[in-house]
């Protein structure tokens, strides 16, 4: 499973992908507006260290506008992804980007029969909310696996990229239920690895260790 970042936060993400385990990243409005900087500026710092997708979201919302905004992101780097819309003019701008050779993520996907036909437009990921829809007292992963059987019937070859993720096990089930990607937000990325288990485990085996004046000699 790819896993992405979900934030609009250079420095931040330039100090996970230290880890070398970033594989991508996406932004949104929201998220730009939180960072305070410029859109594009805030896209060209995180294209430095990031290598994989980079999504960055267009604010028109008809196809011709689209269609420009997204040319200018491209512009940015090889390696930016457009996202557009789960709307019909999102699906036509995803069509004609698509045809230009630009990656698009089709975003705010509530529906299987949504992510169909944005597969059907060519979309290279599409984006189901999962949090949003558990907020709204459906179930997200039910989303995800239904994408995952449609996908998998008739050999769509799009992305799926949980999005709106909330917590560590919404990362499990979303690999679990087959989603591609998860896009994670920065505190939940941190968390992943933690185990208060891990942590117990490691203290005693150096306790252990000092204890003992156990060493690793060099050669
Ligand atoms: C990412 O592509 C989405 O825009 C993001 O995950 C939405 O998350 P939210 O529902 O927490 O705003």
């Amino acid at each position: 499973m790819k896993l992405f970042i979900d934030s609009a936060d250079p420095k931040e993400i330039a100090r996970l992908a230290e880890t070398g385990l970033v594989d991508g990243v996406t932004t949104n409005p929201t998220l730009a507006a939180k960072n305070g900087q410029d859109y594009v500026e805030t896209l060209e710092e995180i294209c430095r260290t990031i290598k994989g997708a980079v999504s960055a979201e267009v604010l028109a919302t008809e196809t011709a506008g689209m269609i420009s905004e997204g040319r200018r992101f491209a512009r940015i780097a090889k390696n930016i992804a457009i996202k557009v819309p789960m709307t019909w003019d999102g699906m036509k701008a995803c069509r004609a980007l698509r045809s230009e050779g630009l990656m698009v993520n089709v975003t705010l996907c509530f529906s299987a029969v949504q992510a169909m036909v944005a597969a059907k437009a060519g979309a290279t990921f599409i984006s189901p909310f999962i949090g949003r829809l558990d907020d709204a007292g459906q179930d997200g992963l039910t989303l995800i696996r239904e994408i995952r059987a449609i996908y998998d019937n008739f050999d769509f070859k799009t992305e799926i990229l949980a999005a709106s993720i909330r917590s560590v096990p919404h990362v499990r089930d979303s690999a679990i239920a087959g989603a591609d990607v998860a896009t994670i937000p920065p505190d939940i990325f941190q968390k992943m690895i933690s185990h208060p288990l891990t942590d117990k485990g490691l203290a005693a085996f150096l306790a252990d260790a000092k204890k003992a004046g156990v060493r690793i000699r060099d050669e």
